[in-house]
C-alpha cells in the first residue's frame, strides 16, 4: 500500500546535490497526495533560480518509480529562499533575505554589467530582487536600466525618511546617481559615505527581497567596510577580466574580503572572449585566455562563469535595455543566467550551513 511514509522512505536517499543532504531531511518534500497509482507532491527548492532543478526532479521521479505501485509522478515546484544569519554586531534589513556584493579591484571590468544583469536574471527566474548601486565614483546602473531621469521619492515617516526605490526591468533599485548631480565630482569622506550607505540599506522601502545585489565601487575602501560591518552579507562576487593587471586587483579584492570574513561566492571572468556579431559561431581571445580559471585555482575560489565580449551587451548598457531583456538568447545573456544560478545555489549553501 502506498502511503506518505512509503513515499518519504523512497525519497529519503534523494539528495540535494548542492546541499548534500536528503530532500526529506531538508523538508523539501511537502503536500504529498496519493490517488491510486498517482503520486503528487510539492518540491520546495531553496531558490527559484536553482541550477539543478531538472536533475532533482528526475532523481525524485526515478526513486518513486522504483515502487511497483507508482505509475505516475506529478511534482509541483516552488521555492523558499533561506535567510542569511547575522552576527550579533550586524543588523539585518527587515524582509531582505540575502545581500550580495558585486565587487572588483578596478573600474571598467564589468561590475555593473554583471550586477544589473544577474539581478534581472534572478528576477526573471521568479526571485524578488533589489539592486543597490553603491558605486559613488561611477553610478551607472541607472543608465544601464534606462532610468537615469527618474527621481527617487521620499516618504516621511515617524521613524525617519524612507526612500521609495525605482522599479524597472523587474527589479527594485536605488542609486548614488539619484543623489548626486551628474558631472559633479564626488568627494565623500568616510563618515559621510558610511551614512549614505546605511541609508541605502536601512531607509529604503525594499519590501520582501530574496536577493539584494550591491554594485560596489571599485577597490577596497570605506563602502566595503561599512557593508561588511552593518549587514550580514551572503557573499561577494569578484568580477575580473583575463588581463594580468586586472587579476592582480582581483587578488587584492579577494584578500580584503577574506580579512573582513566575507564569504567569497566566486569569480566571474568578464570580456573573456570576443564573439563577432557577424560571425556568432566564432570566438577570439582578445585579452588572453584562462585568467579567471587560473585565479580560481590559485585562490581556491569557484569560477562562476565566463562572459564573452559582445557588442550587444555594451549597446544594451548604453541604451538602457539590459541584454537579458534585449537579447536573452545571446551568448553573454546565457552566460549571465548561468552565473546568476550559480550565485543563488551558493547562497543557499551558505545560508543553510
Ligand atoms: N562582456 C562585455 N561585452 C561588451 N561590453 C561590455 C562587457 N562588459 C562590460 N562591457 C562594457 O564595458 C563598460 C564598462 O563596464 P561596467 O559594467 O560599467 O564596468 P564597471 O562597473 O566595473 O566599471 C560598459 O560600457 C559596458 O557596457
Ligand atoms: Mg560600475
Amino acid at each position: 500500500m502506498l502511503n506518505n511514509e512509503s513515499i518519504l522512505n523512497a525519497l529519503q536517499p534523494v539528495q540535494d546535490p548542492e546541499l548534500k543532504k536528503s530532500l526529506v531531511t531538508l523538508n523539501m518534500i511537502r503536500n504529498i497526495s496519493i490517488e491510486d497509482s498517482k503520486v503528487k507532491f510539492t518540491l520546495v527548492l531553496t531558490t527559484p533560480a536553482c541550477p539543478l532543478k531538472e536533475l532533482i526532479i528526475q532523481d525524485c521521479e526515478k526513486a518513486l518509480k522504483e515502487l511497483p505501485e507508482v505509475q505516475t509522478v506529478e511534482i509541483e515546484v516552488t521555492s523558499e529562499t533561506p535567510t542569511q544569519k547575522a552576527l550579533p554586531t550586524q543588523q539585518s534589513i527587515s524582509e531582505v533575505k540575502n545581500i550580495i556584493a558585486v565587487s572588483s579591484g578596478k573600474g571598467g571590468v564589468g561590475k555593473s554589467t554583471v550586477a544589473v544583469n544577474t539581478a534581472i536574471a534572478l528576477a526573471q527566474m521568479g526571485a524578488k530582487v533589489g539592486l543597490l548601486d553603491a558605486d559613488i565614483y561611477g553610478p551607472n546602473a541607472p543608465t544601464m536600466l534606462g532610468v537615469e531621469d527618474y527621481q527617487v521619492t521620499v516618504q516621511k515617516r515617524p521613524e525617519g525618511d524612507i526612500l521609495e526605490p525605482i522599479f524597472s526591468s523587474g527589479i527594485k533599485m536605488v542609486s548614488m546617481g539619484f543623489l548626486i548631480n551628474p558631472g559633479q565630482p564626488v568627494v565623500w569622506r568616510g563618515p559621510m559615505l558610511n551614512g549614505i550607505i546605511r541609508q541605502f540599506l536601512y531607509q529604503v522601502n525594499w519590501g520582501p527581497l530574496d536577493y539584494l545585489i550591491v554594485d560596489m565601487p571599485p577597490g577596497t575602501g570605506d563602502v566595503q567596510l561599512t557593508l561588511a560591518q552593518s549587514v550580514p552579507l551572503a557573499g561577494a562576487v569578484i568580477v575580473t577580466t583575463p588581463q594580468n593587471v586586472s587579476l592582480v586587483d582581483a587578488y587584492r579584492g579577494v584578500k580584503m574580503f577574506e580579512q573582513l570574513k566575507i564569504n567569497i561566492l566566486g569569480i566571474v571572468e568578464n570580456m573573456s572572449y570576443f564573439i563577432p556579431p557577424d560571425l556568432p559561431n566564432h570566438s577570439y581571445d582578445i585579452f588572453g585566455s584562462g585568467g579567471g580559471i587560473k585565479a580560481s585555482e590559485e585562490l581556491q575560489i569557484p569560477l562562476l562563469g565566463l562572459v564573452p565580449l559582445e557588442i550587444s551587451l555594451r549597446e544594451g548598457g548604453d541604451k538602457g535595455v539590459p541584454i537579458l531583456i534585449s537579447h536573452p538568447q545571446s551568448a553573454s545573456a546565457r552566460a549571465l543566467k548561468l552565473i546568476a544560478q550559480q550565485i543563488a545555489g551558493k547562497i543557499s549553501v551558505a545560508a543553510l550551513a
